[in-house]
């Protein structure tokens, strides 16, 4: 047991075209990377392919879920909205087509949307569609990963979980950042407003899981060592009369745990110390 349950994968984009593509290493104005989906086809490699494959088929790993993410700090939630409205949400568009691909070749569970500027209800609950179940790509769920705006994401619950195109729960967890912009975000407060909605069912509620940044080089005042994230996974996991425990625990980002020479077990433990 590593106490890592999901990878998510940072970060991607869609090109006007509905190409996705795969950015270089933590940056959208760096370029793309990669092309891995075009006119409804896989094109980004079978050694790509198999490695993202081996995270959750290797013996041991505890993998059951990976995910990709597309960040809003170039156009792609832009492009991905005009061709929404030009195509439509439908399976047979290009842009579902894409996804599908990618979804298939690399055996993904979820879309992890971290949208931090554009913040459009509609275009991101009809992307939502476009991904879905099983009216869509097949992802099996959505997710975000925010640092503000709490009333936002509570929206988009509210429409997806009355959207006749997605199944109960598709929009299933939010990753919060606690660090930087996202440092004093309370994830209790978070969880009660993103809590089930008025049919109360269980299904429609959407997992909190706080996010803390590594020990790095970039902005040493925003890591936590193992031992400080140890401490407040603890403090969130509890329950209290006003605020409900987070589900889970989460860390930005495995470059600077290599980078810094850090260590996965330690981080893993301090999740199975403070969630198990
Ligand atoms: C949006 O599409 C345009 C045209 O294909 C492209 O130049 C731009 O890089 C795309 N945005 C992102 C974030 O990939
Ligand atoms: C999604 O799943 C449904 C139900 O199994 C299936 O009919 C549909 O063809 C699938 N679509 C894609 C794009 O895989």
């Amino acid at each position: 047991m590593s106490g890592f349950n999901t990878v998510i994968l940072f970060s991607f984009g869609v090109l006007g075209n509905g190409d996705i593509v795969y950015y270089t290493t933590n940056s959208v104005t760096g370029g793309v990377h990669t092309t891995l989906a075009s006119g409804g086809t896989y094109v980004g490699g079978a050694s790509l392919a198999s490695k993202v494959q081996s995270f959750k088929s290797t013996p041991g790993t505890g993998i059951d879920r990976v995910e990709i993410s597309m960040s809003s700090s170039g156009t792609a939630f832009q492009n991905a909205s005009a061709l929404l409205r030009r195509d439509g949400t439908g399976p047979e568009t290009v842009l579902s087509r894409n996804f599908a691909a990618l979804r298939t070749a690399w055996n993904l569970d979820a879309f992890n949307n971290d949208d931090e500027s554009v913040y459009d209800v509609a275009s991101t609950v009809r992307l939502a569609e476009l991904l879905g179940y099983p009216a869509g790509a097949n992802f099996s769920h959505y997710t975000a990963a925010p640092y503000t705006n709490m009333r936002f994401w509570a929206a988009v619950l509210r429409s997806a979980s009355s959207s006749a195109r997605l199944p109960p729960g598709f929009f299933d967890r939010v990753y919060l950042q606690e660090y930087d912009g996202g440092a004093g975000n309370d994830p209790g407060a978070w969880q009660t407003a993103l809590a089930p909605g008025p049919n109360k069912d269980s299904n429609e509620a959407v997992h909190l899981v706080p996010i803390l940044w590594v020990t790095n080089d970039a902005k040493p005042s925003q890591g936590s060592t193992p031992a400080q994230a140890e401490t407040q996974f603890r403090r969130w996991a509890k329950s209290s009369s006003s605020h409900p425990g987070v589900a889970g625990g989460g860390y930005w980002n495995d470059y600077d745990i290599e980078k810094m020479k850090s260590s996965y077990s330690a981080y893993g433990n301090v999740l199975l110390a403070a969630f198990l």
